[in-house]
């Protein structure tokens, strides 16, 4: 590599903030109405991710029990060098099964694109895959807590000096609506939706997602989707209830949450963390539920809410997929299934797709 004088990290980075990140109140304030009224109840899991929700998903991605994190470093360690290779070449050999249409291989340097990158940990190996290959990277982190984005993207600025990043701090929407923007300065691109991301969506909202994603993208571009695979309920249940209580703090954090922003009065004592693995539904379901029969005042929203002992506030679902169920959701969702990879122990799998064309997969 050609020896430039590095820029300081600071000129390498600029942060938007974008609509529904974490620190919109009203919406959190609407959003929170809406869920304590329903019948069940429930509350939305992007709300999880103030600082020190981030913090706590951090040391959940510690414990021994969550393998998802490090079964998914294992499978990029070892790819990571393939992953760039084939995003950077252009995946025309998934696209066109007549050799004649295809375009002889060219390696052209990638944008990266991540959806919930959160601290951007894992997303090393792939950034320094990439920087293998081509003289400099833009990467584009999306994620709801500007907290956590920041920080990972100082950390990679500090250490890897051919690095420019553009992070927006928001929701998926308003992330989707600015690539949608940008799309031609960003030339070939490589986006990725790691860790156990597209388990949150239901599954009709996982499609429509990949979609959306794939509108922002052109034909032949990658996007690397890791999903946890199903297994044994008590792998998983130990997965999302450690012993340690760190699964049970991030969860009831949310209470908190809605205490510290909203004035409310939750005893987070008297609730506690549920995960349960719904077999035939594929999907853990977190709640937090009641201990007792109790009444919480959410001052900022004028709003008294009762629970029954026993009644339980839906926090999340996190999807289990199996190699069939994975190829579908690409395959409606515009893209073609090209490589997937999975770790030693079979728990976790990578799955690259390509983005076809938007008609009939065939060039002239
Ligand atoms: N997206 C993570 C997952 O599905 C989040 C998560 C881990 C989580 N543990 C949790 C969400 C416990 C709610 C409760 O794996």
């Amino acid at each position: 590599m050609q020896a430039t004088t590095p820029q300081p990290a600071q000129t390498r980075l600029r942060l938007h903030r974008l609509a529904g990140e974490g620190g919109a109140t009203t919406a959190f304030a609407e959003d929170v109405r809406r869920g304590l009224t329903s019948h069940p109840k429930r509350l939305f899991p992007k709300y999880f991710y103030d600082e020190l929700g981030s913090l706590l998903f951090e040391a959940i991605c510690k414990l021994p029990e969550y393998y998802l994190t490090r079964a998914e470093d294992e499978i990029l360690s070892r790819h990571a060098d393939e992953i760039a290779k084939l995003a950077c070449e252009g995946l025309d050999e998934f696209l066109f099964h007549d050799e004649a249409s295809r375009d002889a291989p060219k390696s052209e340097p990638v944008t990266l694109v991540e959806f919930g990158s959160g601290s951007s940990a894992k997303t090393r190996r792939v950034v320094e895959a990439l920087l293998r290959r081509q003289q400099s990277l833009l990467y584009v982190p999306i994620d709801i807590s500007h907290t956590a984005l920041e920080a990972g993207a100082h950390a990679l600025l500090d250490e890897y000096p051919r690095l420019r990043v553009e992070a927006y701090a928001g929701d998926y929407d308003a992330a989707l609506a600015r690539l949608g923007e940008g799309r031609e300065e960003r030339g070939r691109t490589l986006a990725l939706f790691l860790g156990s991301n597209v388990g949150n969506f239901e599954a009709a909202e996982a499609g429509a997602f990949l979609r959306r994603v794939r509108g922002v993208l052109s034909a032949g571009d990658a996007l690397l989707v890791g999903a946890d695979l199903k297994k044994d309920a008590a792998i998983l249940e130990a997965a999302y209830d450690d012993p340690l209580g760190v699964t049970a703090a991030f969860n009831l954090n949310l209470l908190a949450r809605i205490n510290r922003e909203l004035g409310a009065d939750f005893d987070p004592r008297n609730f506690r963390h549920v995960a349960r693995y719904d077999e035939s539904a594929g999907r853990v379901e977190m709640y937090v539920e009641s201990k007792r029969a109790q009444t919480v005042r959410v001052r900022a929203l004028g709003l008294e809410v009762g629970f029954a002992a026993g009644e339980r506030v839906h926090t999340e679902n996190s999807h289990k997929y199996d190699a069939a169920q994975l190829s579908d959701l690409a395959r409606g969702a515009g893209f073609v299934a090209a490589r997937a990879w999975r770790d030693e122990a079979n728990l976790f799998s990578s799955n690259l797709l390509v983005a076809a064309a938007e008609s009939e997969p065939t060039r002239s």
